[in-house]
């Protein structure tokens, strides 16, 4: 049994790999995925990935009750754990350029338990992401329909039968949450037909809302009051950790971590890049930068604009502009841009869940299924059905407010486990090709593995029993499947 647990997948260095040929696990005459995606696709699906509920819904939050304006304090800091992550991303990705994410780095290092446990994670990330940011999609999209366009919407329709309020499950009247069911409807058929489609509707969303984030900047902007900046970093005056002072920086620093979750679906994508040993880097790296940068300006409007202790709304970029007259038609098309940027997180989140299960299909852990590949469009079609149902399901009558920490505690360690990774291929592998090498292997990853076990521990003591129930879950499914049908089993 342990054996089993322990037996990794043997890793060669991949060979050039470019559009058309074949890639990871493929049979003869079996259709694969496409290689089709550059490095500018990559950094537009990062930022599609990334920019999201995070900045336009969760930072007011962390702002008026835990950092104050030093909120972009704490950007920098989860910046700088994603940075030392997605340095050991590009590591393995230039030199495994697969579907698999850190699933399969694992299998290549910690062998196939372990991969288990981490690809078990990364559906947490990935599924639940969709579902959870479909919901905030959702409640976007109606409070732009019924109060800046005053257009009717049934109310029944408008959330999940159930509601999870003060620590119990109650009835909340409704049916379910339509928008969101419908968006994940429309993302799943798009991810049916194409890749190549779906990076093209991702970089239109894109444009969107980055340019809505110009807007955002460049006329808020000139309407900053700096006196808002001062104190900078609020007085604890309560002793309670995590209520401003330094120990407040760093709790909003765990909360608006969820604003760079994402950045690793890029290496997803690895099965279906052009030349991915040089443009995998490019994506992660580059959109992990880009999206700092937007997110350290744009706290720094925000907060500029309105005092940190009013800005406890759900749309605290929108709120910001409240009480400038002059600015009312931005704060219309802060919503547009939140709406488009919510709908790209969940294409392409989607579209990592559907990969990951693509891979661990290929190895045989998942039943054949997830596996195959549209003969045509060369999209894991069947998978992208069962996970679009599964994920509509959910956002449609499931309460999802509960489940933000669990996406980012399934991201948390996933991000650990590639940090430790990299580690040991260099010892175990020392000789292989690595197009991108981790600067300062030693300290960075490390650093990096030691910060989100911290964050994650910090998350998993106050949800720690849902934690264990979704892992109990995944190890039946192990035991029950995965065990007796790993392509590993031929090989030994
Ligand atoms: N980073 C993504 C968001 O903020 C998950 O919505």
């Amino acid at each position: 049994m342990l054996k089993t647990l322990l037996r990794v997948k043997p890793v060669e260095p991949a060979a050039h790999v470019d559009a058309g040929e074949p890639v990871e696990g493929s049979l003869q005459g079996e259709a694969t995925l496409k290689r089709t995606l550059t490095a500018r696709h990559l950094v537009l699906l990062g930022m599609g990935a990334v920019i999201g509920a995070g900045i336009f819904v969760i930072t007011g939050q962390a702002a008026a009750n835990h950092a104050g304006p030093a909120i972009m304090l704490s950007f920098v800091l989860a910046g700088l754990a994603c940075a030392f992550a997605g340095l050991c991303y590009a590591e393995f990705a230039a030199m495994m350029p697969v579907s698999g994410s850190a699933y399969s780095y694992s299998y290549a290092t910690l062998g196939e338990g372990m991969a288990w446990f981490i690809g078990w994670c990364l559906v947490l990330e990935y599924l639940f992401a969709s579902s959870s940011v479909a919901v905030g999609w959702s409640a976007y999209l109606l409070s732009f329909l019924t109060s800046t366009l005053h257009l009717p919407f049934p109310d029944a329709l408008t959330a999940a039968p159930i509601a999870w309020e003060n620590g119990q499950f109650i009835a909340s009247g409704k049916l379910f949450n339509l928008p969101a069911v419908l968006i994940i409807a429309v993302v799943s058929g798009l991810l049916y037909v194409g890749v190549t489609q779906s990076t093209f509707v991702n970089a239109i969303i894109v444009a969107v809302k980055v340019a809505v984030i110009c807007l955002f900047v460049g006329f808020g902007a000139m309407y900053v009051t700096p006196e808002n900046w001062t104190p900078f970093i609020p007085d604890n005056t309560t002793g309670v950790f995590g209520q401003f002072g330094w120990s407040g920086v760093f709790r909003a620093a765990s909360i608006v971590f969820f604003a760079y979750i994402g950045f690793d679906a890029v290496s997803t994508a690895a099965g279906e890049t052009k030349d991915p040993q040089r443009n995998m880097p490019i994506g992660l790296l580059g959109s992990l930068a880009v999206c700092t940068i937007i997110y350290i300006v744009v706290c720094a409007v925000m907060t500029g604009l309105m005092h940190y202790t009013k800005l406890g709304t759900d749309k605290p970029v929108a709120t910001a502009l409240e009480a400038y007259a002059n600015l009312a038609w931005l704060k219309t098309w802060v919503e547009i841009g939140a709406i488009a940027g919510l709908s790209s997180v969940i294409l392409v989140m989607m579209m990592g869940q559907t990969r990951i299960a693509y891979t661990i299909s290929r190895d045989g852990l998942l039943p054949r299924i997830f596996g195959k590949v549209h003969p045509k469009f060369r999209t894991p079609h069947l998978s992208t059905v069962i996970v679009g149902a599964v994920a509509a399901t959910l956002a449609g009558l499931v309460p999802l407010n509960v489940l933000g920490e669990l996406v980012a505690m399934g991201t948390l360690l996933a991000f650990a486990t590639v940090c430790v990774g990299v580690l040991i291929l260099r010892r175990t592998r020392a000789e292989m090709p690595r197009p991108f090498r981790v600067p300062a292997v030693w300290l960075v990853a490390p650093l990096g593995a030691l910060i989100c076990l911290t964050l994650f521990a910090m998350a998993f003591a106050a949800h720690w029993l849902v934690f264990v129930l979704w892992n109990v879950l995944g190890v039946a499914i192990y035991l029950g499947y995965g065990m007796r049908h790993s392509k590993l089993n031929k090989s030994v």
